[in-house]
């Protein structure tokens, strides 16, 4: 048994808090599940003797998912007995082995309404700090055979936590547990996780967390977002906020004016038929219109970016005309000034943040609608942040918004606009301006960019992916790195083994009956059957990506905007998310619905 480390000179008396009963270790495997693969480390079994503890693991001890689960901050899972008595008793279970929580120290003591982040622990050779709770994962559920267990874990206030380790050394169940130091604050495991996962939180509580230095980045930054968080409920620690929708479902808007750009791009302007003025919308927002383009009347749902001025009363949108495109060729070939489309009011998360960090606005083609209605809100404010206006074009008659944006960086002082020709003929490059050759990495170099800007970007996503890709080598953190996809947003699926990416399509088997479920950036609907059991299980037998963790409710991962429609929950989220919004894993459809998937 191992002494107190008296040297630590950390705040606190030198007590025994608990034992180490089992010290559980498991590398990541793969496990077939719902047919499936998901590569995890989830099964952990207890091993005998000493075994070195180091910076990032137990020696023999893995993550499947390094994002998720891995790193400095969440090297050693701490679950306790308390609650392995807990669990027995509530699941009438007698088969919860030491290791099936997922945990690398089952220990008797240091319960999760007692430890307090920042809490040091010396057990064996090694010292730890508490650094938060577990993080909230549908893997538990598959290794307990209980999908509801990442729920109840969290509803229930037994998450169990993270030590980051302090000083390397070697542990072994039987060891004693010695407490060294107390964290600031005193906000307990249990406190802490439902500050982030459950309603009724403080603001008070949540700067107290903000308090704490041993907690950890992704659990302040998440707190951090909660208290910045203005209005639309939902939990903007889990996910980006967005104000409510202006208005629910579709309204008629008229055809107030149509501008050609270029050849290939029209602006059109929407205005309320009423001639009342159109609510405000964030700069960067763009609104989804239900077009009617043949004769069948089949609705097709297009979501076009805001590229005017917001709070002008109207909407502007810019579109290209595809070829062959459905959408787009309508509202090129067929729509007139007088018309009335069907329009969802503006949504979306890619939006401009306030504040004074300087701004990068980095477009390419059609991608300029977006930050455009950025560049009009920031000259609107007469702003004096540093302002890049950056964007590709083929040629200069290709080049949208050219002397909007060039009146509009001129009448900012701490705006400058670059336009990268890719096909430029001699004499194009008129001035200092514009540059031959793509808008790319080297050119970013070149550009002496302020690294502590906020960069939001819009293009093809190859462009999105290379200018993302050059901001971080030049410095930018990526969590200042914003993009908007003209489409659907890829999967974020943890831990499940890569398959061939196939479109989205009508699920298997015989059609449903239920109400119509339109996907709109999928450009597919379909009709609800009960036996898929939630909109995310119907979304990925469609195939339609789709992002989630949990899959029961907590992580806010699935929260999916709602252009049209109502849900029902079965189960109910442990907090509902915010207004317009759904958690698509426990939802079903209440009527026909229209998301933004
Ligand atoms: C958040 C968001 C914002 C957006 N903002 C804008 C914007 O500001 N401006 C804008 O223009 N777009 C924008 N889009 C894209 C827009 O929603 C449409 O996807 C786009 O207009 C194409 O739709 P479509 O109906 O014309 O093409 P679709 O009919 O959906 O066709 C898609 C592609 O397939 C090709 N295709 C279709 N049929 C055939 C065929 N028979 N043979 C060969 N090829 C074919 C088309 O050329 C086209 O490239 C945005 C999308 C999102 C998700
Ligand atoms: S996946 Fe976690 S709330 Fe839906």
């Amino acid at each position: 048994m191992s002494s107190p480390a008296a040297t630590l000179g950390t705040a606190g008396a030198v007590t025994t808090a608990g034992v180490l009963r089992s010290l559980n270790v498991g590398l990541p495997r793969d496990v077939a599940w719902h047919g499936r693969t998901v590569h995890t480390a989830v099964w952990k079994r207890p091993v005998d003797g000493p075994r070195p503890v180091r910076r990032l693991n137990i020696d023999g001890d893995g993550q499947g998912d390094l994002a998720g689960h891995g790193g400095e901050q969440r090297a050693v899972f701490v679950y306790q007995l308390g609650s392995y008595r807990y669990w027995r008793a509530a699941l009438g279970r007698d088969d919860l082995e030491p290791g099936i929580f997922g945990e690398n120290f089952t220990v008797e003591g240091l319960a999760d309404d007692e430890v307090c982040i920042g809490d040091r622990y010396q057990i064996g050779d090694a010292v730890f700090e508490v650094t938060q709770p577990r993080v909230t994962c549908y893997r538990v559920g598959i290794r307990l055979d209980d999908p509801q267990m990442p729920a109840r874990l969290v509803a229930e206030h037994r998450p169990g936590f993270y030590f980051r380790v302090l000083a390397e050394g070697a542990v072994q169940a039987g060891d004693d547990i010695v407490k060294v130091g107390s964290g600031p604050e005193g906000m307990t495991i249990a406190e802490i996780d439902a500050l982030l996962y459950l309603p009724g939180r403080s603001r008070h509580q949540v700067a107290r967390a903000l308090r704490i230095p041993a907690l950890s980045p992704g659990w302040r930054s998440s707190f951090q977002q909660i208290l910045e968080q203005k209005s639309g409920g939902g939990n903007a620690g889990l996910v980006a906020a967005a104000p409510p929708p202006a208005w629910p479902g579709f309204r008629p808007l008229a055809v107030a004016r149509i501008e050609p750009e270029t050849p290939t791009i029209s602006s059109i302007y929407l205005a309320d038929p009423g001639g009342a003025a159109l609510p405000a919308a964030l700069p960067g927002q763009f609104l989804t219109l239900r077009l009617r383009p043949d004769a069948t009347g089949q609705p097709v749902l297009r979501n076009y970016s805001l590229s005017g001025a917001p709070g002008t009363g109207q909407y502007r949108i810019s579109v290209k005309r595809e070829p062959h495109g459905a959408g787009s060729g309508f509202l090129h070939a067929r729509v007139r000034v007088g018309d009335e489309l069907e329009v969802g009011a503006p949504r979306g998360t890619f939006t401009l943040r306030p504040g004074p960090a300087p701004v990068l606005l980095i477009s390419a083609g059609v991608g300029a609608t977006p930050v455009l209605a950025m560049l009009h809100a920031l000259a609107a404010e007469g702003s004096s942040r540093t302002i890049w206006w950056l964007h590709g074009a083929r040629t200069p008659a290709d080049e949208a918004f050219a002397a909007e944006s060039r009146a509009l960086v001129a009448g900012l002082p701490g705006a400058r606009r670059l336009v990268c020709l890719s096909q430029p003929a001699p004499g194009d490059n008129v001035d200092d301006q514009y540059s031959g050759g793509r808008l790319a990495g080297p050119v970013l170099s070149a550009l002496d960019l302020p690294r502590h800007a906020e960069a939001y970007i819009c293009g093809p996503d190859r462009f999105m992916a290379d200018i993302s890709a050059a901001l971080v080598a030049l410095g930018i953190d990526a969590g200042r790195i914003h993009t908007e996809i003209f489409g659907a947003s890829p999967a974020q699926t943890p831990g499940i083994a890569a398959t061939p990416v196939r479109p989205p399509h009508q699920p298997a088997g015989e059609p449903g009956t239920g109400p119509l479920v339109s996907f709109a950036r999928s450009a597919l609907a379909t009709r609800w059957d009960p036996s898929h059991g939630s909109l995310l299980d119907l979304a990925e037998a469609c195939d339609v990506p789709v992002r989630w963790s949990c899959r029961t409710g907590v992580c806010h991962n699935c929260q999916t905007t709602v252009v049209a429609g109502t849900v029902r929950y079965s189960p109910e989220p442990v907090d509902p998310p915010a207004d317009g919004t759904v958690l698509i894993c426990c939802a079903q459809p209440g009527e026909d619905l229209t998301l933004d998937l």
